[in-house]
């Protein structure tokens, strides 16, 4: 689908994105390209971080891909140096890389869970924290006039309630949506930096839910989703540079779920015409009850 919004709203701006190569991630890379934006983007892989660099260049997008782990603090410093390096400055940084796998509580050794946790949310944090000064107002590289930067956080609706076999990833995405907010209210206070949160649920075409929501439990799931479809990575790269762009500059610390209401959603116990014929014989009941007494209509 084409973007509803100007094609220049990112115009001037440096993003840097872990986890921009692939996936939701990409697709974020690629729309803030083509809304103007020049991209860095960080992954462990080389070739998946070339193949997207050649994406993007083939679209016109200027594009540069720095290998690195988000859990080694010299990697993330040594990319956003790279990326500031390479473009002059930065302006956006986007932390989508995460580590995911279905595996019961019971299953999973702690050292698992600490994987996912470090990728998530300590990888999350790290980048934060070597690229705030080169995000905050009046930092290296960002002219005296411009205002902070912006950080958008990836985390996931998983944790609203509780979900089966996903406990790592509740956990870490929890303590993202928690990094989100208070990064908002100590850098938005101190820096003029917005820091806001996409929460995706699950997103088609991503290796993402090809592994925590294998066929035939998607199939399931649709029955219960209140728009009856997974979203697209478009869907999540839309908020992106809503979020982004001057639309969101008095949007800071909010987290926005975008998965169709599935959070919201329950199994219909009663269809419709059921609960319309409880609900008359309930009233016939009550209206035939002697007055006076006051009895519950249930
Ligand atoms: N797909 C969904 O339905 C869904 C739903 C809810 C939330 N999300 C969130 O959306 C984001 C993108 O998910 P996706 O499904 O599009 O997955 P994906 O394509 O697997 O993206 C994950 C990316 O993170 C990078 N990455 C992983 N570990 C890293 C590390 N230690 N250091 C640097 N980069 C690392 C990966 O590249 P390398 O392996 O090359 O490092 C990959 O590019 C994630 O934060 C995910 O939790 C996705």
């Amino acid at each position: 689908m084409d973007s509803p919004f100007n094609a220049d709203v990112l115009k001037g701006k440096v993003a840097l994105l872990t986890g921009g190569a692939s996936g939701i991630g990409f697709e974020i890379s690629t729309q803030f390209g083509k809304h103007g934006a020049s991209i860095a983007v960080m992954g462990r892989r080389k070739n998946v971080l070339d193949d997207a660099v050649s994406a993007l260049n083939s679209l016109g997008i200027p594009a540069v891909g720095f290998e690195g782990d988000v859990r080694k603090q010299e990697d993330a410093q040594r990319v956003v140096e790279a990326t500031v390096k390479h473009f002059g400055k930065l302006d956006i940084l986007v932390n989508a890389a995460a580590g995911n796998f279905l595996i019961s509580a019971e299953d999973l050794s702690p050292n698992g869970f600490k994987t996912v946790m470090d990728i998530d949310s300590v990888g999350t944090f790290t980048m934060c924290h070597e690229a705030l000064k080169y995000l905050k107002k009046g930092g290296q590289g960002r002219s005296s006039s411009s205002s902070g930067g912006f950080i958008l956080n990836i985390s996931a609706t998983l944790h609203y309630t509780a979900s089966w076999y996903q406990i790592h990833v509740s956990a870490a995405k929890a303590a993202v949506d928690a990094l989100t907010r208070n990064l908002a209210l100590e850098w938005g206070t101190d820096y003029d930096i917005r820091v806001n949160g996409i929460a995706p649920g699950p997103i088609g075409d991503t290796a993402g839910l090809s592994k925590l929501l294998p066929q035939e439990i998607n199939n399931k799931m649709r029955e219960n989703s209140p728009l009856y479809k997974v979203g697209e990575k478009w869907d999540i790269a839309m908020a992106a540079v809503y979020l982004a762009s001057d639309a969101g500059k008095y949007i800071n610390g909010s987290i926005l779920p975008i998965d169709g209401g599935l959070w919201l959603s329950k199994p219909r116990h009663l269809s419709k015409d059921a609960v319309r014929q409880v609900s008359r014989a309930v009233e016939k009941r009550s209206r035939a009850a002697p007055v006076g007494i006051p009895t519950s209509k249930l």
